[in-house]
């Protein structure tokens, strides 16, 4: 791998990074493969095509006054390429709106032989000339997520290592483009995990991972990390309470994430979307961090959405003005100022 520190200018990265994480914003991810789509269109009773897929698309990015609470939306290679019914790339429409168009670039995960459990994110080959195409479609960051199991043994530290390796090679790629890198170790919230168990794994993760794009010098402050937030399984005995997820959370990162990252944004990861909302306000609560903080959800965004809409033209408007309601949520959870008496009051 070509690399040299001294030829580097990453003022464009640093850009990009302003423009996604300003104060009361958060970033939309609306990134699942065509497979994983099918899986949020059955919230809606839809079947998997290209066209209900497109026209969900369509309603999220098309929704009146969202860019006052999205700095950024995360596509997939598909949306990237498809457009409205009126013809303008959803990529152009997000712009026009001054949302930055985001990528998935990783493709899915595989088994590590030996390691049982345990899986590997895929994605490295031709990774430099997607790029360069993403680059030209619109896309100025891109995502890589690796998929890491709490169970009997595992993560192993190995298992850690291979994902932050390749974590490492991708975010050199995409820095060298021009896009900015977002990392995704995702700890599974599916599980009998408890808090602590889950505090240990996600600090051992982010130490490894940092160490590794440390060793091969990917530049920190031009790559946004998106963490799970450290709380405990979803089938765990207690669940954890929001100021335990942001004590736990918080106490991680100042452990793991050095100074210098550009911000890190949340992944909902099966949390429902109020829950998802609270806990990423009793984090912004602790005040202001080393790095911006903020959003990034998928679930806990379209969910609410989906089930508004159920595929019918009628129901178009309703469903946009959920989307609003919930990334408004969002984006007052972000800056500290988020009420729940508020969101059941304007649900309504
Ligand atoms: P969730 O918010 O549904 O976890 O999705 C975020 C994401 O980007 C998963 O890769």
């Amino acid at each position: 791998m070509v690399h040299c520190q001294c030829m580097r200018n990453n003022t464009d990265l640093y850009t990009t990074i302003a423009q996604l994480m300003q104060s009361g914003k958060g970033i939309l991810a609306a990134d699942e493969s065509d497979a994983t789509a099918g899986k949020r269109l059955a919230i809606a009773n839809l079947p998997n095509q290209t066209g209900n897929r497109q026209d969900f698309r369509e309603i999220l990015f098309t929704a009146p006054g969202i860019e006052e609470y999205l700095s950024g939306v995360i596509l997939y290679d598909s949306t990237l390429r498809e457009s409205t019914d009126a013809g303008i790339p959803f990529a152009d429409v997000l712009v026009a709106r001054g949302i930055v168009p985001g990528i998935k670039v990783d493709l899915g995960t595989n088994p590590i032989p030996e390691f049982e459990g345990e899986m590997v994110t895929q994605g490295l080959d031709n990774l430099d000339t997607r790029l360069k195409e993403y680059y030209a479609l619109g896309a100025r960051f891109a995502k890589w997520r690796g998929v890491i199991t709490i169970g009997e043994n595992i993560p192993t530290n190995e298992a850690l290592e291979l994902n932050a390796v390749r974590m490492a090679e991708y975010a050199l790629i995409a820095q060298a483009n021009g896009i900015v890198p977002m990392v995704e170790p995702e700890v599974l919230f599916p599980g009998t995990h408890s808090i602590g168990i889950a505090e240990e794994v996600t600090t051992r993760t982010l130490n490894i991972l940092f160490s590794t794009l440390k060793k091969y010098r990917v530049d920190l402050k031009g790559l946004i990390l998106k963490s799970s937030m450290v709380l405990a399984g979803d089938a765990y005995k207690d669940q954890s309470t929001t100021d335990e997820v942001a004590t736990a959370t918080l106490r991680t990162f100042k452990l793991s994430v050095p100074r210098e990252v550009g911000g890190i944004v949340f992944l909902s990861g099966g949390q429902t979307p109020k829950r998802a909302t609270e806990n990423l306000q009793a984090i912004a609560s602790y005040g202001k961090q080393a790095w911006p903080l903020t959003f990034s959800y998928s679930r806990a965004i379209q969910e609410p959405v989906l089930v508004t809409w159920q595929g019918k033209p009628e129901n178009i408007s309703t469903a946009q003005k959920v989307l609003l309601h919930r990334v408004k949520m969002n984006g007052m959870a972000q800056m500290g100022t988020y009420d729940s008496a508020q969101d059941m009051k304007e649900k309504k």
